[in-house]
């Protein structure tokens, strides 16, 4: 069967950080294999608009109407910054910002909708992204690579706890490439040689 024929109609994805990049092609590609796609971002703007003008009118993507789709079957967390920064020139409060954006925030949906999964006895799946950098650190990376450890963690403890219930946890560990929003803001500094 080809994944264009798997019987995926009619379920719902919730995914984190869609205004561009990775989270932009798997909320698409969602959408063209017949999910319902509610979305989460900073720009909501551009993450809405970018959605709409790849899709149909009846999949237009939601910001958090879960109501309408009675809970998901999916949650992708993808919203990630970069900060690169020598070890101990990091601020605390950057350092802590970093942590929010790609740890905590990705706790809180798994927690949010894959509890509901639980709670409601569905069977579903959570992706997390990480990145090369949490598997293995690099230089001025030190509050990314943190937290994305602290994913590939999180991807374990909650695999241990959920899989019992049906629901399936995993993270991609995604190596650099393309030019991201992420890549922009990587600093005025030269990219680092390898993710
Ligand atoms: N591009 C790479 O080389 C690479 C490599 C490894 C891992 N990753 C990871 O992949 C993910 C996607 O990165 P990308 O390269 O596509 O970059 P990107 O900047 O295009 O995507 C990140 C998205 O997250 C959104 N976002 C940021 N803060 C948010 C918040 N607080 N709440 C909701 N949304 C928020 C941004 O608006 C953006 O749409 C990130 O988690 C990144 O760390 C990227």
């Amino acid at each position: 069967m080809t994944a264009s024929k798997l019987p995926l109609e009619g379920r719902t994805a919730f995914i984190a950080g869609v205004a561009g990049g990775i989270g932009l092609a798997v909320a698409q590609t969602y959408q063209q294999h017949g999910y319902n796609v509610v979305i989460s971002d900073v720009d909501r703007a551009a993450s809405t608009g970018r959605l709409r003008r790849s899709t149909s009118r009846a999949r237009r993507p939601s910001h958090l109407n879960l109501e309408r789709f009675g809970g998901v079957d999916l949650v992708v967390t993808n919203a990630g910054m970069l900060v690169l920064t020598l070890a101990l020139d990091v601020g605390a409060e950057e350092f802590r910002r970093v942590l929010n954006v790609n740890l905590t925030g990705a706790f809180l949906a798994a927690k949010v909708f894959a509890g509901h999964m639980r709670d409601h006895r569905k069977r579903g799946g959570v992706i997390f992204t990480a990145s090369l950098f949490g598997v293995r650190g690099g230089a001025e990376n030190d509050a990314y690579s943190a937290s994305k450890f602290g994913i590939v963690g999180l991807t374990q403890c909650l695999a241990a706890d959920l899989t019992p219930h049906g629901i399936c946890v995993n993270c991609v560990c995604p190596g650099q490439f393309g030019h991201t929003r992420s890549a922009d803001r990587r600093s005025r500094k030269p990219p680092p040689r390898a993710l």
